[in-house]
Parts: structure tokens; sequence; C-alpha cells
């Protein structure tokens, strides 16, 4: 009877260390996982506005070329580099003012599905003057955004497929 209880007591124990192990060895992972995700390389705030400059301009030209299709999809990878900020850099406090720019956004995209040369081009200079407003509220007032004159995008035909 003793011997059975030994038996036991030596079988428990010797389980309950393998536990502890498993622990031990699951902690180790999420340790190195979480210091991989915290050097995980995300693009910085200046990044992302550097990918809405590129929109904002081939946005111009595809509605100037009243390529609608083309301008449709700027405008929506200019809201998701904006949406991306708010992802990647929730904590930055110029983060707080980005909602500004939204209401600019949706009034070039109701522009473009009613295809209206006009409108667009007022509600283009409306959302250019929204990025300079919120430069000027987190003091980079020495980025000023304007209507581009010239496409850098020389490679691109902005007249295709409409
Ligand atoms: C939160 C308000 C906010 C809005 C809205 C905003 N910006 Fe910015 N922008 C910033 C801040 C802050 C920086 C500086 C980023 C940094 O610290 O790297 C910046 C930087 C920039 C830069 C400099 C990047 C470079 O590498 O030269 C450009 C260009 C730019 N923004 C374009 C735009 C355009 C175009 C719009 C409108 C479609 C816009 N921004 C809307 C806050 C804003």
């Amino acid at each position: 009877m003793r011997q059975v209880f030994l038996i036991l007591l030596t079988l428990g124990l010797f389980s309950c260390n393998q536990q502890t192990a498993n622990n031990k060895d699951l902690q180790n992972r999420i340790d190195s996982l979480e210091v991989k995700l915290a050097n995980t390389y995300r693009p910085g705030f200046g990044d992302f506005m550097g990918t809405v400059q590129t929109h904002h301009a081939k946005l111009w030209f595809a509605g100037q070329h009243e390529n609608w299709k083309l301008a449709d999809f700027e405008v929506h990878e200019l809201m998701e580099a904006i949406e991306a900020i708010e992802e990647y850099h929730p904590n930055r406090k110029e983060t707080q003012l980005i909602g500004m720019i939204y209401p600019a956004i949706d009034s070039v995209d109701i522009a473009i599905d009613q295809k209206d040369l006009e409108k667009f081009k007022e509600s283009y200079t409306n959302l250019t003057n929204t990025c300079n407003k919120c430069h000027h509220a987190t003091e980079m007032e020495y980025v000023e955004m304007k209507i581009p004159n010239l496409s850098p995008y020389s490679n691109q035909n902005f007249d295709a497929a409409k």
C-alpha cells in the first residue's frame, strides 16, 4: 500500500515538473515573439504622408483627364494611407487631428461618383486646403501642399481605359 502511494506521488511530482517546464517553454516563446514584434519594421508617420502625397497628385491628374475609374482608385488609396496612420500611429498626438480630412475626402468621392469635373475641382481644392490646415495645426506649416501643375509621373498615361 505504501509502495503504491509512493509510486503515485512520484508520478504526480513528475507531471507537475513537466507542466512547469511546458509553461517556461511557452513563456520563452512569448517573450521572443514580443521582441520580434517590437522590432518589426513599421512605416513612420512621414512615410505614410509621402504615400498620401503620391495619391493626392495622381488623383488630380486622373480627375483632370476625367478618368473617373482611376480617380476613384486614387481617392481610395489616399483614404487607406490615412487609415494606416490611425492604425499604426494611434499614440501620436497629431493622429488625433487626422479625422478632419475625412469630410474633404468624402466630397471628392461624391464628385467622382457624379463624374462632375467642376465639383471635383472645388472639392479637390478644399481637400488640399484641409491638408494645409492640419499641417498648420501640427506645426508643419512649412509643408505646404498645392494643386499640382505638372505630373511628376511621366510614365503613367492618365487617359488610359476610361
Ligand atoms: C494630422 C493632420 C494631417 C493631415 C490631415 C495631413 N497631414 Fe501631412 N503631415 C502631417 C504631419 C504631422 C506631418 C509630419 C510627419 C512626420 O513627423 O514625419 C506631415 C507631413 C507631410 C508631408 C511631408 C512628407 C515628406 O516626406 O516630405 C507631406 C508631403 C504631407 N504631409 C502631405 C499631406 C497631404 C497631401 C495631405 C492631404 C491629403 C496631408 N498631408 C494631410 C499631418 C497631417
